[in-house]
């Protein structure tokens, strides 16, 4: 990844087309026969011949020069994602602030998950200075209602894989009582470790809720921020949280895979 300039990196995701299809492409709206729409800085220099090019998972076409655009515009990192799809290419990361993700268990039980305890994850993330990859550089962000506290029911659903040898389980401890439970992890709880790392539970951005820009705020992973109560909608019961936040994780490009044990 290092050293790629933005042109390497987006050839890494595609396939040569010879003959461009008689379409438009969706990022300039321009035919894909005919030169890309976007006159941007950075994107010179790409000869006729490879002008565009095919995403080698989905098969969606776009101009080179279109896709190096897009990737400009985000937060370089390596990764692509298909605008008309959302297929991920590489490894999506985002531009949550430095902070700290800590979880147990607690020994009592959330609406609809009668017959288990409960995980709380608590969020801590400080306010501090926006860097390149957030909306105003420079510029302080805030960071309200942290720490932020989180639950999930602790249920038997996700119990199922064994991880003695992975990265994550060396250093973290899921329960004190039960030292067998080290060795296993509620699904959703593993990959949301996946998704801090990747720094995609939290943006800075503007909040819908109070309209306040420059602000730490929810990324696109639901959370359920209400214990006993649901006077949010973000609380429970509700039986499609699990799902929910699995797909919601895996548009971030987070799947089961990324929690494979290593030995
Ligand atoms: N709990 C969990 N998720 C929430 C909450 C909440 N209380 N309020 C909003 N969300 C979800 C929204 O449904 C949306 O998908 O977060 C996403 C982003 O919403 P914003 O209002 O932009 O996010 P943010 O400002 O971070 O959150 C507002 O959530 O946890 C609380 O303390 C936090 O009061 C703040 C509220
Ligand atoms: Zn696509």
């Amino acid at each position: 990844r290092k050293g790629k300039t933005p042109e390497e990196v987006v050839k890494r995701y595609l396939q040569k087309v010879r003959n461009p299809p008689e379409e438009d492409c969706t990022i300039c709206m321009e035919a894909l026969s005919g030169p890309s729409g976007y006159k941007g800085p950075g994107v010179g220099g790409i000869s006729r011949a490879e002008s565009v090019g095919r995403l080698a998972q989905c098969g969606h076409q776009y101009h080179l020069q279109c896709l190096v655009a897009m990737y400009n515009n985000g937060n370089k990192d390596g990764s692509l994602q298909c605008p008309t799809c959302k297929t991920i290419y590489g490894v999506k990361t985002g531009n949550q602030p430095p902070g700290k993700m800590e979880y147990h268990i607690i020994p009592h039980s959330l609406p609809g998950h009668p017959d288990c305890k409960t995980i709380r994850i608590i969020y801590n993330i400080p306010p501090g200075i926006q860097g390149p990859e957030h909306p105003n550089p420079g510029k302080p962000f805030t960071a309200r209602g942290f720490p932020r506290h989180c639950y999930l029911p602790d249920s038997e659903k996700g119990r199922k894989v064994y991880l003695k040898n992975s990265i994550i389980c060396l250093v973290l401890v899921i329960s004190q009582q039960h030292p067998e439970n080290n060795y296993y992890f509620i699904q959703v709880l593993r990959l949301l470790l996946v998704a801090w790392d990747r720094r995609l539970i939290f943006s800075v951005g503007t909040s819908s809720t109070t309209g306040e820009s420059d602000t730490v705020i929810w990324n696109e992973v639901h959370h359920k921020t209400e214990f006993g109560s649901n006077l949010t909608g973000h609380g429970f019961p509700d039986p499609g949280h699990l799902d929910n936040v699995l797909e919601e994780l895996r548009a971030q490009g987070i799947t089961e895979e990324d929690c494979l044990p290593r030995d």
